[in-house]
């Protein structure tokens, strides 16, 4: 009876066991979660009842274990050595010339690896069977970990034997990493509990190795790739390729970047190319490793102190550095959002200065107790802005206190505030000086309304010299004023003129992105122009109206009413219009063929037969533009009863005055 419940407790062990390896190592699963959960729970229960035929390299056993009290200290059989460090590929050249002054007279060749950026941790296996595990330590002893390390699915309990004898020894040594998309998550479910977030998955993965209750390990989702022997006893290779394909066959993973070369050009390559390639890798790397493959040059190369002679670490540029905060000031952009940045003490990040850092909101302030005068943690992560990680907490100085967001705007002294549902503080003076540099800035913008001669510079002396206060200032600016501004002569004055003229026929998608709207970029300016036609309808559109379009959400929708609610915005829009800017699509190509092309109607006094908005619509439709006010652009002013200064004024500039009468008839003509 005993022997059958032993017979079945190690077949599911196996079975298990097996499933794991396809799943956790080979990445190749066969059986159903269902299946294996049954399996498990079967070999739960048989040893719950059965105590004394629990085996070593049960599964069970990866579920953790009663916390200990402390970590016992294990001294490796022998050192864990760490790399000489090649920070460049010059360096990288010096170590292959150094080695072949040493050896002259032998061929060979090298393995190449990423240097894995976690914990370096021993595995220590009898007979097949995983008996201890430690953390490096200072190299000579480390921490016992092992109850922690029996929770890592991709650490085998037992080696698999089918393809490979098992020594008596077998001692591997690894690095303990996560993958940013699990370090992500448990940051997540730890900001959700209210607990402190890791700065890195390498601080994720060593918080996690070292908790004294195993059943917390369990649960951290934990990674080891094996690339350095320890002691080892009744097996021999040649290699360090043939071992790290033993590693293998034994069922632990082998980095499947691991690469044999040919020589240090080949690396060189490798080593370039990975640089670029860690953006994309699943986890962090620091650098490559080099390694001679041949294992009796390695034993006739030999030691360093710390570091083999055999082998070199190609570091690639540091993306995480410590730096001091020096001030933190309140940046307002475009939109009037404000983004607390960081001055910094330049620090080198991934092989460019750095001096600002953002520190996104006050939420994240405060979530990271960030103070001027902190030396912090600040990183590069691809293309983004660098951000600080986190303070140092060890080297505050005394005497520092929170930062907040000033409640005054410190542009235009107007206050700041920020709504329950918002992370971000806004200042939502539109004519806040700050606010109007950037709004004007993006507006005269190539992707905008594409004006060309008026750069950062100009804008700032025409606000400083008060020459405009708005957007819709930039189109009734006093030329004559200009060549007293620097670096603006009669010429370029000009040239703005007549590209701001000619800026009036820009398409309106163009005047709609050029707003700056939130959310409302290029492609949304022209989709929602493409569907309304003009600013008039995409005005009156209702929220529901505009959710209904397809790449139209809720937030784009509600910016949109938002920006239109603000009378200081129709205003501008307003103002846009009478001054001639293009606030309609025109009809097709065919339009230059519509009658009324090149024409301009001002409409003044009571109309009988249809209202502005209407009369407006009619001459679009035919090729014409609708202005507010009467210039010397003014094709024809229609005027109903009750006209006052408009039609005094096209009269003085001598465009032709209709009745409404008059204006229907000239349309009729045309349909006829
Ligand atoms: S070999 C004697 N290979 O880098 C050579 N180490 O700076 C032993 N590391 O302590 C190390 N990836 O924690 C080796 N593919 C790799 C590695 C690697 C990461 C770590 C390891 C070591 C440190 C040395």
């Amino acid at each position: 009876m005993e022997s059958s419940i032993l017979n079945r407790i190690t077949h599911l062990i196996q079975e298990i066991n097996e499933h794991n390896h396809r799943y956790y190592i080979l990445d190749n699963p066969v059986m159903s979660d269902g299946k294996y959960d049954e399996l498990l729970r079967e070999l739960q229960q048989l040893e719950t009842e059965n105590p004394h035929l629990k085996q070593s390299d049960s599964p069970t056993q990866r579920v953790g274990s009663r916390p200990l009290s402390e970590f016992e200290s294990i001294t490796h059989s022998t050192p864990m050595l760490s790399l000489a460090n090649a920070m460049n590929t010059q360096e990288l050249r010096d170590f292959d010339k150094r080695i072949r002054k040493d050896i002259p007279d032998e061929n060979f060749n090298y393995v190449i690896e990423p240097k894995l950026d976690g914990l370096g941790v021993e595995l220590v296996y009898e007979d097949g069977y995983f008996v201890s595990g430690s953390t490096r330590g200072d190299g000579i002893t480390g921490e016992n970990i092992t109850e922690n390390l029996k929770t890592l699915p991709s650490i085998p309990l037992r080696l698999r034997g089918d393809d490979i004898a098992i020594p008596k020894l077998l001692e591997v040594r690894g690095e303990v990493f996560m993958k940013h998309r699990d370090f992500e998550q448990l940051n997540e479910n730890r900001l959700k509990n209210n607990e402190a977030l890791f700065a890195n998955p390498r601080n994720a993965s060593a918080g996690s190795l070292r908790q004294l209750d195993s059943r917390i390990t369990a649960k951290r989702p934990l990674i080891m790739h094996i690339y350095a022997p320890g002691k080892i006893d009744g097996i021999q290779f040649k290699t360090h390729w043939d071992f790290l394909d033993a590693l293998r066959k034994w069922g632990f993973i082998v980095n499947e970047h691991v690469k044999r070369i040919a020589d240090i050009h080949e690396a060189i390559l490798y080593y370039e190319k990975f640089e670029i390639a860690r953006e994309d890798l699943a986890y962090d790397i620091d650098g490559i490793v080099l390694k001679i493959n041949d294992l009796a040059l390695q034993d006739a190369l030999g030691y360093r102190s710390r570091s083999p002679r055999w082998a070199i670490a190609g570091k690639f540029k540091a993306r995480q550095e410590t730096t001091t905060i020096e001030s933190i000031e309140a940046s307002i952009g475009r939109t009037g959002a404000i983004t607390p940045v960081a001055n910094l003490t330049p620090v080198a990040l991934g092989g460019v200065m750095v001096a600002r850092a953002t520190l996104h909101n006050q939420d994240e302030i405060d979530r990271k107790d960030i103070r001027v005068g902190d030396v912090v943690l600040v990183q590069r992560a691809g293309d983004v802005i660098p951000e600080v990680v986190k303070v140092i907490p060890e080297r505050r100085l005394p005497n520092t206190i929170p930062y907040q967001i000033p409640t005054i705007c410190p542009s235009c002294a107007g206050p700041i505030n920020r709504s329950d549902d918002e992370a971000k503080h806004y200042c939502r003076n539109i004519s806040c000086p700050a606010q109007i540099a950037g709004r004007i800035e993006h507006f005269v913008s190539k992707r905008a309304m594409d004006i060309d001669g008026l750069g950062p510079r100009s804008i700032q002396s025409f606000l400083y010299k008060q020459l405009i206060h708005t957007i819709a200032d930039l189109y009734t600016i006093n030329f004559d004023a200009i060549p007293d501004i620097e670096g603006m002569g009669e010429k370029s004055a000009q040239k703005l003129k007549a590209s701001l003229e000619a800026s009036k026929q820009q398409e309106p998608w163009r005047l709609l992105h050029g707003l700056g709207i939130s959310n409302v970029g290029e492609h949304l300016s022209k989709l929602l122009m493409k569907e309304y036609g003009s600013f008039s309808k995409l005005i009156l559109a209702s929220e529901e109206e505009l959710i209904e379009l397809n790449e139209i959400g809720p937030i784009v929708a509600s910016d949109l009413k938002t920006f239109f609610a603000n009378p200081q915005n129709i205003e501008l829009i307003k103002t846009f219009d009478s001054l001639g800017l293009t606030m309609a699509s025109q009809i097709g190509e065919a339009t230059e063929d519509l009658i009324f092309h090149g024409k301009t109607f001002v409409f003044t006094g009571k109309l009988e037969s249809f209202n502005r908005d209407e009369a407006k619509e009619m001459v679009e439709k035919l090729g014409g533009k609708a202005a507010g006010s009467v210039s010397k652009n003014t094709t024809y002013l229609v005027a109903g009863p009750g006209a006052g200064s408009k039609a005094e004024k096209a009269i003085k500039l001598g465009v032709n005055v209709l009745t409404e009468e008059e204006f229907i008839k000239m349309m009729k003509s045309i349909n006829e």
